[in-house]
Formats: structure tokens, C-alpha cells, sequence
């Protein structure tokens, strides 16, 4: 059972240099709360980039075939193959990119097999094969190869980001594939091959991650062993535009301690040694998948369990950030958080072959939320953060099989947050009051809300989120400089925690209008138990 209480003290808490939240006198459980929320805007905070935004897509179950790739012929709505609702939702979103082949496939995927007449492409082995229910056959036809994900691209307006296969590949069979991608036709003959298998221009692909999860699925090593390997896959890159920004493989995030010994030990290796390290992946999942813990029936205490974990992703930003720091002063390489989410115990998939897949409800969606502004706020130190995976995988933005197809409420924040994107962070100072939980492990406190704020040209993006289950926040904003013209914002919320979308109830969660109330330089809005809201303020 979780009891919740407010604390009456008058404190204040640092969370970021660009949020902090303090805690003023606090109401009984289920009235409203009140928050002040201060924000100075100004054009000195780090541009919070579209890449924070990322989008993940593995060979995996239900993912690929077929939710994103259903194949030219079907009957099933599709542009050149390509599954067409998914396309407009991902425009929708302004989707930045998508990490693709995977995850632990990509250690084992030959880029080759997917190229050339589709009719001739060879049948070959699935990392994830083995986990399909019996009768199920989840070998990999190469029907999606990597034409059709640069279509992908081009059609959704992504940026590719490839994962290189360093398990079973060589350095010289991923310089292969960087020189097919990238060389100009007159260059290099796999220039002229991949214009005879019909794309003349380049792909330009600049962002390369140097393998998977090296220290589990990429290969079980040490971080000394993926340390000289990743040295022998990239000091020979070829020299095609545009520069690449590559990926090491990083830490699980989500391991007690946070997996700092990987940083240490990847950074103590690289010492010396004349090798670019852009961006160091980092995975971080909420991981209940060892836990009783089930997606779409739980009780208060699941609903902050999972939120709290989930939080925890902000220490693991800034304990690797903070290692890293200590080999690379100037903070060269940034985090790529290229694979994050929710991840629950099997036994609740939309279809067994779909592998992985969850029916998100509303605290994912919470979840979501947090974790983006997270991501914002953090947003001098991120480079990519991709969420896994967008379709049928884990955290999804949708599910989709046969010709249904459903948006899940995490969809929704994509969709409310994507004005952040290329925005200037803004400073963002909470006082509130606080939620102190009594969960499993004992007493917990959580902030009554959070959020973050960035600001476009005259426009003050705030996102804001009330994890409450009982009471509402009547918060005030305030600028510490400037007026704000007008307002409008949208909300998420749900009076059921377990709300979600399913395909024959598609529209039970999704935003609607949220009244802002404009008065001078300051706005009032109120925000529901269980609630995200997303507002655009005009300003002076
Ligand atoms: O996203 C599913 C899997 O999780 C990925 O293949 C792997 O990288 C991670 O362990």
C-alpha cells in the first residue's frame, strides 16, 4: 500500500543547472497542490537538439515485419513499401532518426544480404530467432535492407544512424559499408553498386555507432578488449563526406553502480591512443523485467515504482558525465542514449511473435515525459537519445499488425514535446510541494512536478508533468524578464492510471486542449492528477 504525504517546509533543492525545484507548504492528498514556476529566458542555455528526440529500430519480433515494413504488394496502406500511417506519424513528430539494424541483430547482421533483387536476398539467422514461440519463424528474409531503410529516411525526414556489426563482421566489412553509403558514384566501385541497385546519390551517413552492447549480445568483452577492437574499426574509416560522428559502445545504465567500470576501464584503454571517440552509447532501461511488476495491471505503488526507477536515469547522466570528464576535459564526446525505455516482464505481447511488444498505458506515458525533460535539461551533455523501439518493441510510440494499427499514449508526448526540438534551453526554477511515497524499500520522496522550458524565437516552450495520482497542481509561471502575449497548451491525462490504447479502443488516451489562463508576464494553469502538460507561450 503507498501513502502519501506533503512535507511543510520551505526548502530548496538544486537539480540542474537548468531546473531546480524547491518545496513550499504542502495540502492534503487529493486537493489541489500549488507550484511557482520561475524561467528566464535568454539565449545562453545549449540548444536542446532534435537528436533527443532518436527513434530505435531492430530486426526484433513484430518491429520491422511488420510494423514498419509491409512489403510493396500488401493490402495494407504503404508508400513503396513502407507502412504509410507509421510515416505520417513519424512526420507528425518530425522525426530526427532512426538508430537501425539494431540492438544485439546488428553483431550479427552482413549489410550485403540486404541489397541487390529482393527476390534473391538469402534467408539468414536471427539473433532473436531462438526466443520465437514454437512454430513461429523469425529467420530474417532481407526484405528491409538498407535501400529501403534510407527510403525510410528520406520519406520520414530522419537522419540515418547505423549500428556496425563488430561481433560476427570485420573492420574491413564495416569500411565496406561506410564506402557503399557514402562514396560518390565515380569514386569507389561499390559507389557504382549502389547506384545499380538504385541509389546514385550518396547516402551520407554520419552518424555510425561502432557496434552493440560489446560487453553482453556484441561480443561479451572487457572494456580493454572493445577498446582495441573499436581502434581497429575505425582508424582506417573511410574518408567520404560527411565527417562521421562515431559511437562507442558504453555502459548499461541500469546495473547497480550504474556500469561506471565500462567508462573507466573503456577511457583508461583509450589513453595514448590516436582514436575519435564522438559520442559513448549508453543503455538505460527501467528494467522490470525481473520483477512482478505487469504493463497494464498494477496499483499505486507500481505506478511510482516505475516512475522512480525511471528517474534514475538523470544520476546515470551525470555519474558517466562526470567520469568522463576526468579523460576528456573538454567534454569532446558526448552521451548517445541510444537505447531507453520501460522494459516489463514477458507474457503481455500483442501477439506472441511479436516479441517484446507492451501495451504502454498512461505511466508509461508519464514516464516518457519525465525522461524527455530529463533529456533536456540535460541537454549540454546529450548528443542522441533514441527510444526502444518505436513500433511493437518494448516502449513503443505505436503497435501495429496486419492493417491495425494504434498510437500508445507515449506517442502523444513525442507529439506534444517536439516543439523543444532546436530550441534554446531555458532556465527553469520549481518551487512545489513534494510527494513522499512509502513504497517497498521504505519512505521515498519524488518532486510534485517537474518539467523543463526552452525557447524558440518568441516562443517559451514548457513542459510540465504532475505524477500525482490524487491531487492537481495549480501552477504559476513566471518569467524573470519579458511578458508573455498569449498562451495555448495541450494536456495528457486520464482519470484510470492503467488507461491505454488498444486497437479496437484507439483513442482512450490522447492530449486535449489545456486552458491557460495569460495575465502579464505570468500564466496560470492547472494541472490534473496523473497529467503532462505541453504549453506554447508567446512573449514579449
Ligand atoms: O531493445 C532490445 C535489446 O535490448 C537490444 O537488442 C539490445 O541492444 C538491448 O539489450
Amino acid at each position: 500500500m503507498v501513502r502519501f504525504h506533503t512535507v511543510n517546509r520551505r526548502a530548496f533543492l538544486s537539480t540542474s543547472a537548468f531546473a531546480s525545484v524547491g518545496f513550499i507548504a504542502g495540502v492534503p492528498p487529493g486537493v489541489a497542490g500549488d507550484a511557482e514556476v520561475e524561467i528566464t529566458p535568454s539565449s545562453s542555455g545549449p540548444e536542446i537538439s532534435p537528436h533527443l528526440y532518436g527513434q530505435f529500430l531492430e530486426h526484433l519480433g513484430g518491429v520491422i515485419y511488420d510494423g514498419v515494413w509491409v512489403g510493396p504488394k500488401s493490402k495494407v496502406a504503404n508508400v513503396d513499401g513502407i507502412r504509410k500511417q507509421f510515416l505520417d506519424d513519424m512526420k507528425r513528430i518530425g522525426v530526427p532518426d532512426f538508430r537501425w539494424p539494431g540492438g544485439c541483430f546488428a553483431d550479427g547482421y552482413h549489410w550485403r544480404d540486404g541489397i541487390g533483387d529482393s527476390a534473391k536476398r538469402p534467408r539468414t539467422y536471427n539473433y532473436w530467432q531462438v526466443q520465437a514461440p514454437r512454430g513461429v519463424d523469425l529467420t530474417e528474409t532481407n526484405q528491409f535492407g538498407i535501400h529501403e531503410f534510407m527510403k525510410l529516411c528520406r520519406l520520414s525526414g530522419a537522419e540515418p544512424y547505423l549500428a556496425a556489426n563488430m561481433g560476427s563482421g570485420s573492420p574491413a566489412e564495416f569500411h565496406d559499408w561506410v564506402s557503399y553509403c557514402n562514396a560518390p558514384v565515380g569514386s569507389v566501385s561499390l559507389a557504382a553498386e549502389r547506384a545499380a541497385n538504385g541509389d546514385r546519390d550518396p547516402f551520407g551517413v554520419r552518424w555510425w555507432g561502432v557496434g552493440n552492447e560489446s560487453w553482453g549480445c556484441g561480443g561479451n568483452m572487457t572494456p580493454q578488449e572493445y577498446a582495441t577492437l573499436y581502434r581497429r574499426f575505425v582508424t582506417q574509416f573511410p574518408a567520404f563526406e560527411p565527417r562521421p560522428y562515431l559511437v562507442a559502445v558504453g555502459p548499461r545504465g541500469h546495473t547497480e553502480g550504474m556500469d561506471i567500470g565500462w567508462t573507466n576501464g573503456f577511457f583508461e584503454s583509450m589513453q595514448g591512443h590516436r582514436a575519435v571517440v564522438d559520442g559513448l552509447s549508453v543503455h538505460f532501461y527501467t528494467d522490470f523485467r525481473n520483477k512482478p511488476e505487469r504493463v497494464t495491471t498494477f496499483d499505486a505503488k507500481g505506478w511510482y515504482d516505475v516512475l522512480l526507477e525511471g528517474a534514475r536515469i538523470e544520476q546515470v547522466i551525470e555519474g558517466h558525465w562526470a567520469a568522463m570528464g576526468k579523460f576528456d576535459t573538454t567534454h569532446h564526446t558526448k552521451l548517445v542514449i541510444d537505447e531507453w525505455g520501460v522494459w516489463y516482464r514477458v507474457g503481455e505481447e500483442i501477439d506472441p511473435a511479436y516479441l517484446l511488444s507492451q501495451p504502454l498505458t498512461m505511466r508509461d506515458a508519464m514516464h516518457t515525459a519525465m525522461t524527455l525533460d530529463i533529456f533536456n535539461r540535460h541537454a549540454d551533455k546529450i548528443a542522441m537519445a533514441n527510444v526502444a523501439q518505436t513500433i511493437n518493441c518494448i516502449h513503443s510510440l505505436f503497435l501495429a499488425e496486419g492493417d491495425r494499427f494504434v498510437r500508445t499514449p507515449a506517442y502523444y508526448v513525442f507529439e506534444m514535446y517536439r516543439n523543444h526540438m532546436r530550441s534554446t534551453l531555458a532556465a527553469m526554477h520549481i518551487k512545489c510541494d513534494v510527494l513522499k511515497i512509502s513504497g517497498k524499500n521504505g519512505p521515498v520522496t519524488m518532486q510534485a512536478l517537474s518539467g523543463s522550458a526552452s525557447i524558440k524565437g518568441k516562443t517559451l516552450t514548457v513542459t510540465l508533468t504532475n505524477p500525482s495520482l490524487d491531487s492537481s497542481v495549480t501552477t504559476r509561471i513566471r518569467l524573470t524578464a519579458g511578458s508573455i502575449v498569449e498562451g495555448q497548451g495541450r494536456v495528457l491525462m486520464h482519470p484510470e492510471m492503467t488507461a491505454k490504447n488498444t486497437f479496437d479502443r484507439p483513442d482512450q488516451v490522447k492530449s486535449a486542449p489545456l486552458p491557460v489562463n495569460v495575465r502579464g508576464n505570468r500564466v496560470e494553469v492547472s494541472l490534473p492528477p496523473r497529467s503532462i502538460a505541453a504549453l506554447e507561450l508567446r512573449i514579449s
